[in-house]
Protein backbone atom coordinates (compact mmCIF):
# COMPACT_ATOMS: atom_id res chain seq x y z
CA UNK A 1 0.00 0.00 0.00
CA UNK A 2 1.46 3.48 -0.68
CA UNK A 3 2.42 5.89 2.06
CA UNK A 4 -0.83 8.61 2.58
CA UNK A 5 1.27 12.17 2.37
CA UNK A 6 -0.70 15.49 3.63
CA UNK A 7 1.12 19.07 3.94
CA UNK A 8 -1.30 20.89 6.40
CA UNK A 9 -0.61 24.35 8.20
CA UNK A 10 -0.88 23.03 11.36
CA UNK A 11 -1.61 19.25 12.42
CA UNK A 12 -2.98 18.39 15.69
CA UNK A 13 -2.60 14.86 17.39
CA UNK A 14 -5.81 14.13 19.90
CA UNK A 15 -8.93 14.56 19.34
CA UNK A 16 -10.22 15.46 22.64
CA UNK A 17 -11.25 18.89 23.79
CA UNK A 18 -7.98 20.56 23.71
CA UNK A 19 -7.14 19.39 20.49
CA UNK A 20 -10.93 20.18 18.98
CA UNK A 21 -10.53 23.61 20.14
CA UNK A 22 -7.39 24.21 19.07
CA UNK A 23 -8.32 23.44 15.64
CA UNK A 24 -11.17 25.36 15.97
CA UNK A 25 -9.62 28.79 16.34
CA UNK A 26 -7.08 28.17 13.44
CA UNK A 27 -9.46 29.12 10.71
CA UNK A 28 -8.72 29.25 8.32
CA UNK A 29 -5.32 27.77 8.29
CA UNK A 30 -5.43 24.18 6.86
CA UNK A 31 -5.33 21.80 9.81
CA UNK A 32 -5.15 18.24 10.04
CA UNK A 33 -6.86 16.23 13.47
CA UNK A 34 -5.22 12.94 13.76
CA UNK A 35 -7.23 10.57 16.04
CA UNK A 36 -6.85 6.98 16.95
CA UNK A 37 -10.59 6.32 16.55
CA UNK A 38 -13.57 8.07 15.21
CA UNK A 39 -13.59 11.51 16.03
CA UNK A 40 -14.38 11.80 19.98
CA UNK A 41 -14.31 7.96 20.78
CA UNK A 42 -11.93 6.76 23.42
CA UNK A 43 -11.26 9.92 24.81
CA UNK A 44 -11.06 11.05 28.84
CA UNK A 45 -13.21 14.13 27.54
CA UNK A 46 -15.86 11.98 26.49
CA UNK A 47 -15.54 10.35 29.25
CA UNK A 48 -15.66 13.56 31.97
CA UNK A 49 -18.37 13.31 34.43
CA UNK A 50 -17.50 16.37 36.10
CA UNK A 51 -17.56 19.70 34.05
CA UNK A 52 -16.23 23.14 33.97
CA UNK A 53 -15.23 24.72 37.08
CA UNK A 54 -16.21 28.27 37.12
CA UNK A 55 -17.12 31.21 39.10
CA UNK A 56 -20.67 32.11 37.55
CA UNK A 57 -22.38 31.77 41.04
CA UNK A 58 -24.05 34.49 42.35
CA UNK A 59 -21.96 34.38 45.84
CA UNK A 60 -18.97 33.23 44.16
CA UNK A 61 -15.85 34.98 42.34
CA UNK A 62 -12.51 34.89 40.30
CA UNK A 63 -10.65 35.89 43.16
CA UNK A 64 -12.03 32.66 45.24
CA UNK A 65 -11.45 29.93 42.16
CA UNK A 66 -7.88 31.05 42.04
CA UNK A 67 -7.15 30.95 45.69
CA UNK A 68 -8.60 27.13 45.50
CA UNK A 69 -6.52 26.27 42.46
CA UNK A 70 -3.59 27.92 44.11
CA UNK A 71 -4.03 26.33 47.72
CA UNK A 72 -5.05 22.71 46.11
CA UNK A 73 -1.99 22.84 44.21
CA UNK A 74 0.31 22.90 47.34
CA UNK A 75 3.13 25.19 46.51
CA UNK A 76 3.81 24.13 43.03
CA UNK A 77 1.87 26.12 40.94
CA UNK A 78 2.77 28.53 38.18
CA UNK A 79 -0.26 31.29 39.46
CA UNK A 80 0.55 33.51 36.27
CA UNK A 81 -1.25 30.50 34.18
CA UNK A 82 -3.64 29.87 37.27
CA UNK A 83 -4.79 33.52 36.85
CA UNK A 84 -4.70 33.62 32.90
CA UNK A 85 -6.81 30.13 32.98
CA UNK A 86 -9.40 30.83 35.84
CA UNK A 87 -10.14 34.44 34.14
CA UNK A 88 -10.63 32.87 30.94
CA UNK A 89 -13.75 30.48 32.46
CA UNK A 90 -16.68 32.28 31.75
CA UNK A 91 -15.44 33.61 28.06
CA UNK A 92 -15.16 29.27 27.19
CA UNK A 93 -18.89 28.78 29.11
CA UNK A 94 -19.89 31.76 26.57
CA UNK A 95 -18.39 30.28 23.46
CA UNK A 96 -19.59 26.50 23.96
CA UNK A 97 -23.30 27.94 24.14
CA UNK A 98 -22.59 29.88 21.35
CA UNK A 99 -21.77 26.34 19.60
CA UNK A 100 -24.93 25.17 20.89
CA UNK A 101 -23.59 22.99 24.27
CA UNK A 102 -26.47 22.79 26.25
CA UNK A 103 -25.25 23.34 30.40
CA UNK A 104 -27.88 22.06 33.38
CA UNK A 105 -29.78 25.18 34.24
CA UNK A 106 -32.07 26.35 37.14
CA UNK A 107 -35.54 27.51 36.42
CA UNK A 108 -34.62 31.48 36.99
CA UNK A 109 -32.30 30.51 33.90
CA UNK A 110 -28.73 30.40 36.38
CA UNK A 111 -26.35 27.77 36.34
CA UNK A 112 -27.29 24.53 38.21
CA UNK A 113 -23.67 24.24 39.80
CA UNK A 114 -22.42 21.43 40.92
CA UNK A 115 -19.84 21.21 43.78
CA UNK A 116 -16.76 18.99 43.97
CA UNK A 117 -13.90 18.71 46.34
CA UNK A 118 -11.77 21.63 47.88
CA UNK A 119 -13.96 24.79 45.49
CA UNK A 120 -15.21 26.72 48.45
CA UNK A 121 -18.62 27.58 46.45
CA UNK A 122 -20.63 25.47 44.20
CA UNK A 123 -18.83 26.27 40.85
CA UNK A 124 -19.05 23.17 38.64
CA UNK A 125 -20.91 24.42 34.89
CA UNK A 126 -22.22 20.97 34.13
CA UNK A 127 -24.46 18.78 31.25
CA UNK A 128 -27.32 16.20 31.91
CA UNK A 129 -25.60 15.85 35.42
CA UNK A 130 -22.67 13.66 35.07
CA UNK A 131 -22.80 13.63 31.12
CA UNK A 132 -20.78 17.10 30.79
CA UNK A 133 -18.06 15.47 28.14
CA UNK A 134 -20.29 13.87 26.13
CA UNK A 135 -22.66 17.02 25.25
CA UNK A 136 -19.21 19.68 25.32
CA UNK A 137 -17.43 17.15 23.02
CA UNK A 138 -21.18 17.12 20.74
CA UNK A 139 -20.75 20.87 20.29
CA UNK A 140 -17.32 20.86 19.40
CA UNK A 141 -17.60 17.95 17.12
CA UNK A 142 -20.46 19.30 15.02
CA UNK A 143 -18.71 22.48 15.00
CA UNK A 144 -15.56 20.61 13.67
CA UNK A 145 -17.64 19.21 10.46
CA UNK A 146 -18.97 22.60 9.88
CA UNK A 147 -15.24 23.76 9.41
CA UNK A 148 -14.04 23.55 5.75
CA UNK A 149 -10.26 24.43 7.06
CA UNK A 150 -9.91 20.90 8.96
CA UNK A 151 -9.49 17.61 7.80
CA UNK A 152 -10.09 14.87 10.29
CA UNK A 153 -7.95 11.46 9.66
CA UNK A 154 -9.45 8.89 11.74
CA UNK A 155 -8.12 5.52 12.91
CA UNK A 156 -4.17 6.79 12.74
CA UNK A 157 -1.57 6.06 15.27
CA UNK A 158 1.35 8.55 15.23
CA UNK A 159 4.74 6.84 16.02
CA UNK A 160 7.26 9.35 15.17
CA UNK A 161 7.35 13.12 15.32
CA UNK A 162 10.09 14.29 13.29
CA UNK A 163 12.34 16.84 14.18
CA UNK A 164 15.89 18.09 12.79
CA UNK A 165 17.81 21.08 14.52
CA UNK A 166 15.39 22.04 16.95
CA UNK A 167 12.53 22.36 14.49
CA UNK A 168 9.45 20.17 13.30
CA UNK A 169 9.49 19.05 10.21
CA UNK A 170 6.04 16.53 10.85
CA UNK A 171 4.82 13.59 12.06
CA UNK A 172 4.43 9.79 10.68
CA UNK A 173 1.98 7.29 11.48
CA UNK A 174 -0.09 4.42 10.18
CA UNK A 175 -3.70 3.04 9.91
CA UNK A 176 -4.74 1.14 12.69
CA UNK A 177 -5.51 -1.57 10.95
CA UNK A 178 -3.50 -4.30 12.40
CA UNK A 179 -3.47 -6.58 8.90
CA UNK A 180 -2.18 -4.12 6.23
CA UNK A 181 1.60 -3.49 7.07
CA UNK A 182 2.63 -1.07 4.65
CA UNK A 183 -0.26 1.60 5.86
CA UNK A 184 1.73 4.76 6.76
CA UNK A 185 0.71 8.45 7.17
CA UNK A 186 2.92 10.66 6.46
CA UNK A 187 2.45 14.81 7.59
CA UNK A 188 4.95 16.92 6.57
CA UNK A 189 4.43 20.08 8.57
CA UNK A 190 6.10 22.82 10.65
CA UNK A 191 3.64 23.25 13.32
CA UNK A 192 2.48 20.08 15.40
CA UNK A 193 0.12 20.32 18.24
CA UNK A 194 0.30 17.29 20.56
CA UNK A 195 -2.91 17.20 22.39
CA UNK A 196 -3.03 13.07 23.13
CA UNK A 197 -4.20 13.11 26.95
CA UNK A 198 -2.94 11.77 29.57
CA UNK A 199 -1.59 8.67 30.65
CA UNK A 200 -4.06 6.75 33.20
CA UNK A 201 -3.48 3.43 30.86
CA UNK A 202 -0.19 2.02 32.21
CA UNK A 203 -1.70 1.49 35.84
CA UNK A 204 -4.06 -1.59 36.30
CA UNK A 205 -6.51 0.77 37.82
CA UNK A 206 -7.44 3.78 35.82
CA UNK A 207 -10.85 5.67 34.98
CA UNK A 208 -9.03 6.24 31.28
CA UNK A 209 -9.63 5.01 28.09
CA UNK A 210 -6.97 2.24 28.07
CA UNK A 211 -5.84 4.13 24.84
CA UNK A 212 -4.44 6.92 27.09
CA UNK A 213 -0.84 5.28 27.78
CA UNK A 214 0.97 8.52 27.33
CA UNK A 215 2.42 8.24 23.80
CA UNK A 216 1.77 12.44 23.02
CA UNK A 217 4.49 12.44 26.13
CA UNK A 218 6.93 9.48 24.42
CA UNK A 219 6.79 10.70 21.51
CA UNK A 220 7.89 14.21 22.28
CA UNK A 221 10.66 13.03 24.68
CA UNK A 222 11.94 11.27 21.85
CA UNK A 223 11.99 14.12 19.33
CA UNK A 224 14.11 15.84 22.51
CA UNK A 225 11.48 18.20 24.51
CA UNK A 226 11.61 18.72 28.37
CA UNK A 227 9.17 16.73 30.12
CA UNK A 228 8.60 17.94 33.94
CA UNK A 229 6.13 16.96 37.04
CA UNK A 230 6.34 13.16 36.12
CA UNK A 231 5.70 12.08 39.17
CA UNK A 232 2.53 13.96 40.32
CA UNK A 233 -0.85 11.23 39.26
CA UNK A 234 -4.00 12.11 40.80
CA UNK A 235 -5.61 8.94 41.83
CA UNK A 236 -9.56 9.64 41.74
CA UNK A 237 -11.47 8.01 44.93
CA UNK A 238 -14.17 6.72 43.48
CA UNK A 239 -13.71 4.26 41.30
CA UNK A 240 -16.60 1.88 40.70
CA UNK A 241 -15.03 -1.46 41.78
CA UNK A 242 -17.60 -3.36 39.26
CA UNK A 243 -14.63 -5.51 38.17
CA UNK A 244 -14.42 -3.95 34.82
CA UNK A 245 -10.64 -2.44 32.97
CA UNK A 246 -11.03 0.57 32.44
CA UNK A 247 -13.14 1.32 36.02
CA UNK A 248 -15.98 3.36 35.48
CA UNK A 249 -16.26 6.63 37.44
CA UNK A 250 -18.30 8.40 40.15
CA UNK A 251 -18.45 11.59 39.84
CA UNK A 252 -17.21 13.48 43.33
CA UNK A 253 -20.27 15.37 42.65
CA UNK A 254 -22.18 12.74 44.23
CA UNK A 255 -20.80 13.58 47.01
CA UNK A 256 -20.85 17.03 46.82
CA UNK A 257 -25.00 16.29 46.72
CA UNK A 258 -24.34 14.58 49.81
CA UNK A 259 -23.12 10.59 49.68
CA UNK A 260 -20.89 9.74 51.91
CA UNK A 261 -17.47 7.16 51.70
CA UNK A 262 -17.90 4.44 54.55
CA UNK A 263 -16.24 1.04 55.17
CA UNK A 264 -17.91 -2.20 55.58
CA UNK A 265 -18.81 -1.62 59.16
CA UNK A 266 -20.79 1.68 57.58
CA UNK A 267 -17.86 4.15 59.24
CA UNK A 268 -17.45 7.54 58.02
CA UNK A 269 -13.44 7.32 57.79
CA UNK A 270 -13.48 10.68 56.59
CA UNK A 271 -15.12 12.31 59.60
CA UNK A 272 -12.36 13.95 61.56
CA UNK A 273 -10.13 14.13 58.70
CA UNK A 274 -10.45 17.12 57.35
CA UNK A 275 -13.04 19.40 58.08
CA UNK A 276 -14.71 19.01 54.54
CA UNK A 277 -14.87 15.32 55.56
CA UNK A 278 -15.73 13.27 52.19
CA UNK A 279 -14.98 16.69 50.26
CA UNK A 280 -11.74 16.93 51.49
CA UNK A 281 -9.08 17.38 48.66
CA UNK A 282 -8.57 14.42 46.34
CA UNK A 283 -5.32 13.19 47.35
CA UNK A 284 -6.37 13.22 50.74
CA UNK A 285 -9.58 11.05 50.27
CA UNK A 286 -7.73 8.92 48.08
CA UNK A 287 -4.81 7.86 50.63
CA UNK A 288 -7.28 7.51 53.58
CA UNK A 289 -9.35 5.26 51.63
CA UNK A 290 -6.21 3.36 50.38
CA UNK A 291 -5.74 3.29 54.04
CA UNK A 292 -8.70 1.78 54.96
CA UNK A 293 -7.92 -0.89 52.14
CA UNK A 294 -4.07 -1.51 53.57
CA UNK A 295 -5.80 -2.38 56.79
CA UNK A 296 -8.06 -4.68 54.92
CA UNK A 297 -11.27 -2.87 55.15
CA UNK A 298 -13.63 -2.81 52.15
CA UNK A 299 -14.67 0.71 51.16
CA UNK A 300 -18.29 2.05 49.49
CA UNK A 301 -19.39 5.25 48.40
CA UNK A 302 -23.19 5.46 50.19
CA UNK A 303 -25.20 7.30 47.67
CA UNK A 304 -28.75 6.42 50.12
CA UNK A 305 -29.08 10.01 51.71
CA UNK A 306 -28.21 11.75 47.83
CA UNK A 307 -32.00 13.02 46.07
CA UNK A 308 -34.14 10.56 45.09
CA UNK A 309 -33.51 12.13 41.04
CA UNK A 310 -30.39 9.92 40.90
CA UNK A 311 -30.77 8.57 37.37
CA UNK A 312 -31.93 11.87 36.07
CA UNK A 313 -28.67 13.89 38.14
CA UNK A 314 -26.22 11.03 37.55
CA UNK A 315 -27.16 9.07 34.34
CA UNK A 316 -23.69 7.65 33.86
CA UNK A 317 -23.18 6.41 37.19
CA UNK A 318 -27.13 4.78 37.26
CA UNK A 319 -26.51 3.04 33.74
CA UNK A 320 -23.19 1.55 35.51
CA UNK A 321 -24.63 0.71 38.57
CA UNK A 322 -27.72 -0.50 36.69
CA UNK A 323 -25.48 -3.22 34.86
CA UNK A 324 -23.88 -4.12 37.77
CA UNK A 325 -27.35 -5.05 39.84
CA UNK A 326 -26.79 -2.53 42.13
CA UNK A 327 -28.99 0.28 42.95
CA UNK A 328 -27.81 3.29 44.55
CA UNK A 329 -30.56 4.11 46.46
CA UNK A 330 -30.36 0.91 48.35
CA UNK A 331 -26.85 -0.90 47.92
CA UNK A 332 -23.29 0.68 49.32
CA UNK A 333 -21.19 0.74 45.94
CA UNK A 334 -17.94 -0.75 45.97
CA UNK A 335 -15.18 2.18 45.24
CA UNK A 336 -11.57 1.70 44.60
CA UNK A 337 -9.11 4.54 44.08
CA UNK A 338 -7.64 5.00 40.04
CA UNK A 339 -5.29 6.79 38.50
CA UNK A 340 -7.45 9.82 37.22
CA UNK A 341 -5.30 12.38 35.70
CA UNK A 342 -1.88 13.09 35.01
CA UNK A 343 -0.34 16.80 36.23
CA UNK A 344 2.95 16.28 34.61
CA UNK A 345 3.98 16.07 31.39
CA UNK A 346 6.27 17.71 27.95
CA UNK A 347 6.73 21.02 29.99
CA UNK A 348 5.37 24.49 27.94
CA UNK A 349 5.42 27.78 28.72
CA UNK A 350 2.19 30.01 28.87
CA UNK A 351 2.22 30.43 25.66
CA UNK A 352 1.84 26.82 25.40
CA UNK A 353 5.61 26.24 23.60
CA UNK A 354 7.37 23.53 24.22
CA UNK A 355 11.30 23.46 23.90
CA UNK A 356 11.64 22.53 20.02
CA UNK A 357 10.51 24.83 18.25
CA UNK A 358 7.33 24.30 16.14
CA UNK A 359 6.37 21.77 19.22
CA UNK A 360 3.08 22.72 20.51
CA UNK A 361 0.99 21.15 23.47
CA UNK A 362 -2.22 21.79 24.88
CA UNK A 363 -4.42 19.52 27.52
CA UNK A 364 -3.46 16.51 29.97
CA UNK A 365 -0.54 15.81 28.09
CA UNK A 366 0.92 19.58 28.34
CA UNK A 367 2.69 20.41 31.99
CA UNK A 368 1.52 24.16 31.93
CA UNK A 369 1.76 24.24 35.88
CA UNK A 370 -1.57 25.78 36.99
CA UNK A 371 -2.58 22.20 38.48
CA UNK A 372 1.08 22.11 40.82
CA UNK A 373 0.92 19.04 43.18
CA UNK A 374 -3.06 18.49 42.92
CA UNK A 375 -5.45 19.22 40.28
CA UNK A 376 -8.24 21.08 41.61
CA UNK A 377 -11.44 19.31 40.40
CA UNK A 378 -12.81 20.47 37.11
CA UNK A 379 -10.30 22.59 36.00
CA UNK A 380 -8.48 20.43 33.59
CA UNK A 381 -11.03 20.46 30.59
CA UNK A 382 -11.01 24.48 31.21
CA UNK A 383 -6.89 24.29 31.26
CA UNK A 384 -7.38 22.37 28.20
CA UNK A 385 -9.88 24.90 26.36
CA UNK A 386 -7.71 27.71 27.57
CA UNK A 387 -4.38 26.62 26.18
CA UNK A 388 -6.19 24.98 22.86
CA UNK A 389 -7.09 28.71 22.19
CA UNK A 390 -3.52 30.39 23.20
CA UNK A 391 -1.90 27.82 21.21
CA UNK A 392 -4.18 28.40 18.56
CA UNK A 393 -3.70 32.61 18.28
CA UNK A 394 0.06 32.08 18.84
CA UNK A 395 0.43 29.77 15.39
CA UNK A 396 -1.97 32.13 13.81
CA UNK A 397 0.42 34.87 14.62
CA UNK A 398 3.00 33.33 12.89
CA UNK A 399 3.59 33.66 9.02
CA UNK A 400 2.70 30.47 7.05
CA UNK A 401 6.07 28.68 6.40
CA UNK A 402 7.04 26.51 3.54
CA UNK A 403 7.15 23.34 4.59
CA UNK A 404 10.21 21.14 5.71
CA UNK A 405 10.51 17.81 4.28
CA UNK A 406 11.10 14.92 6.26
CA UNK A 407 14.23 13.02 5.34
CA UNK A 408 13.48 10.10 4.02
CA UNK A 409 16.33 8.00 6.17
CA UNK A 410 14.15 8.81 8.95
CA UNK A 411 10.59 7.74 7.39
CA UNK A 412 13.29 4.33 6.72
CA UNK A 413 14.20 3.87 10.10
CA UNK A 414 10.47 4.87 11.14
CA UNK A 415 9.02 1.66 9.30
CA UNK A 416 11.89 -0.33 10.39
CA UNK A 417 10.94 0.46 13.88
CA UNK A 418 6.74 0.09 13.60
CA UNK A 419 7.36 -3.19 11.46
CA UNK A 420 6.17 -5.23 14.25
CA UNK A 421 2.68 -5.39 15.54
CA UNK A 422 2.32 -7.97 17.95
CA UNK A 423 0.60 -7.35 20.66
CA UNK A 424 2.27 -7.67 24.11
CA UNK A 425 -1.01 -8.56 26.28
CA UNK A 426 1.08 -10.40 28.50
CA UNK A 427 3.69 -7.81 29.53
CA UNK A 428 1.31 -4.31 29.06
CA UNK A 429 -0.33 -6.05 32.03
CA UNK A 430 2.90 -6.83 33.95
CA UNK A 431 3.89 -3.29 33.47
CA UNK A 432 0.42 -1.90 34.55
CA UNK A 433 -0.11 -4.31 37.40
CA UNK A 434 3.89 -3.28 38.56
CA UNK A 435 2.96 0.59 38.27
CA UNK A 436 0.10 0.28 40.52
CA UNK A 437 1.39 -1.44 42.93
CA UNK A 438 4.34 0.31 43.09
CA UNK A 439 4.68 3.71 42.16
CA UNK A 440 0.57 3.96 42.87
CA UNK A 441 -0.77 6.38 45.70
CA UNK A 442 1.69 5.73 48.23
CA UNK A 443 5.55 4.80 46.95
CA UNK A 444 8.62 4.54 49.27
CA UNK A 445 12.39 3.92 48.01
CA UNK A 446 11.92 0.18 47.83
CA UNK A 447 8.52 0.22 46.27
CA UNK A 448 10.32 2.61 43.35
CA UNK A 449 13.39 0.78 42.99
CA UNK A 450 11.16 -2.58 42.85
CA UNK A 451 8.83 -1.12 40.33
CA UNK A 452 11.96 0.14 38.31
CA UNK A 453 13.31 -3.17 38.06
CA UNK A 454 10.14 -4.73 37.01
CA UNK A 455 10.30 -1.76 33.79
CA UNK A 456 13.90 -2.84 32.69
CA UNK A 457 13.05 -6.41 32.97
CA UNK A 458 9.74 -6.52 30.73
CA UNK A 459 11.77 -3.91 28.63
CA UNK A 460 14.40 -6.89 28.46
CA UNK A 461 12.02 -9.75 27.49
CA UNK A 462 9.85 -7.65 25.19
CA UNK A 463 12.79 -6.86 22.73
CA UNK A 464 10.68 -4.08 21.57
CA UNK A 465 8.23 -5.86 19.59
CA UNK A 466 5.24 -3.34 20.72
CA UNK A 467 5.18 0.31 19.74
CA UNK A 468 2.67 0.61 22.60
CA UNK A 469 4.49 -0.95 25.44
CA UNK A 470 7.87 0.83 24.24
CA UNK A 471 5.90 3.89 24.53
CA UNK A 472 4.82 2.89 28.33
CA UNK A 473 7.76 1.75 29.28
CA UNK A 474 9.37 4.82 28.52
CA UNK A 475 6.90 6.81 30.45
CA UNK A 476 6.66 4.69 33.07
CA UNK A 477 11.07 5.48 33.73
CA UNK A 478 10.50 9.34 33.96
CA UNK A 479 7.42 8.85 36.27
CA UNK A 480 9.75 6.49 38.25
CA UNK A 481 12.56 8.93 38.29
CA UNK A 482 10.38 11.67 39.08
CA UNK A 483 9.15 9.57 41.96
CA UNK A 484 12.44 8.35 43.11
CA UNK A 485 13.83 12.17 42.93
CA UNK A 486 10.95 13.81 44.92
CA UNK A 487 12.16 12.71 48.48
CA UNK A 488 8.68 14.53 50.31
CA UNK A 489 5.41 14.18 50.30
CA UNK A 490 2.95 16.77 48.60
CA UNK A 491 -0.58 17.25 47.00
CA UNK A 492 -0.66 13.75 45.43
CA UNK A 493 3.03 12.60 45.37
CA UNK A 494 3.20 10.75 48.78
CA UNK A 495 5.86 8.81 50.18
CA UNK A 496 5.49 6.55 53.22
CA UNK A 497 9.79 7.12 53.54
CA UNK A 498 9.81 10.73 53.54
CA UNK A 499 6.13 11.82 54.68
CA UNK A 500 6.56 15.91 55.11
CA UNK A 501 6.42 18.63 52.89
CA UNK A 502 10.01 20.16 52.34
CA UNK A 503 10.92 23.59 51.29
CA UNK A 504 13.53 22.78 49.76
CA UNK A 505 11.45 20.71 47.32
CA UNK A 506 9.66 23.67 46.01
CA UNK A 507 11.20 22.85 42.23
CA UNK A 508 10.54 20.69 39.33
CA UNK A 509 12.35 18.15 37.90
CA UNK A 510 12.99 18.57 34.12
CA UNK A 511 13.95 15.66 32.35
CA UNK A 512 14.67 14.44 29.24
CA UNK A 513 15.09 11.35 26.85
CA UNK A 514 18.91 12.01 26.33
CA UNK A 515 19.50 11.86 30.16
CA UNK A 516 17.47 8.91 30.85
CA UNK A 517 19.99 6.11 30.68
CA UNK A 518 22.80 8.09 33.10
CA UNK A 519 19.69 8.61 35.42
CA UNK A 520 18.61 5.25 35.76
CA UNK A 521 21.79 3.92 36.14
CA UNK A 522 22.92 6.82 38.62
CA UNK A 523 19.32 5.68 40.91
CA UNK A 524 20.81 1.72 40.53
CA UNK A 525 24.11 2.40 41.46
CA UNK A 526 22.75 4.25 44.37
CA UNK A 527 20.37 1.26 45.41
CA UNK A 528 22.97 -0.97 45.06
CA UNK A 529 25.52 0.79 47.63
CA UNK A 530 22.69 1.29 49.91
CA UNK A 531 22.05 -2.46 49.90
CA UNK A 532 25.29 -3.23 50.26
CA UNK A 533 25.89 -0.75 53.36
CA UNK A 534 23.33 -2.48 54.80
CA UNK A 535 24.65 -6.19 54.42
CA UNK A 536 27.91 -4.84 55.79
CA UNK A 537 26.64 -3.60 59.30
C1 LIG B 1 -15.25 13.99 38.86
O1 LIG B 1 -16.27 14.19 38.23
O2 LIG B 1 -15.21 13.55 40.00
C2 LIG B 1 -13.96 14.25 38.19
C3 LIG B 1 -13.80 15.65 37.84
C4 LIG B 1 -12.37 15.91 37.55
O3 LIG B 1 -11.56 15.00 37.67
O4 LIG B 1 -12.04 17.05 37.24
Amino acid sequence: MADSIYRPDVVIVGGGVAGLTTALNLAPRKVCIITKSTLGVNTSSMWAQGGIAAAVGINDSVKSHIEDTVATAKGLADENVIVKVVNEAKNIINDLESFGVNFDKNDDGSFDLGLEAAHSSNRIVRSKGDSSGIEIMRGLIEKVHDCNNITVLENVSIDSIMSENNTIHGVIGRLAQDNIPDNHVIIECSNVVLATGGLGGIFANTTNPRSSYGEGIALAAQAGAVLTDMEFIQFHPTGLDFGLDPTPLATEAIRGDGAYLVNQNEERFMLGIHPENELAPRDLVAQNLFKQIEQGNSVFLDCRKVSSEFETKYPQVASYCQAAGLNPKIDLLPILPVAHYHIGGVKTDLEGKTSIEGLWCCGEVAATGIHGANRLASNSLLESMVFGRIVAKNINSLPIKKVNKINPDFIRMHKEKTKNRIRAKKYIWQLRSSMMRNIGIVRNHSSIIRGLHDILKIERESKGLSAKLNDMILVSKFIIIGAYLRKESRGCHLRSDYKNTEDNFILHFDLKFSDLDSKITEILNLADNANHKQVVN
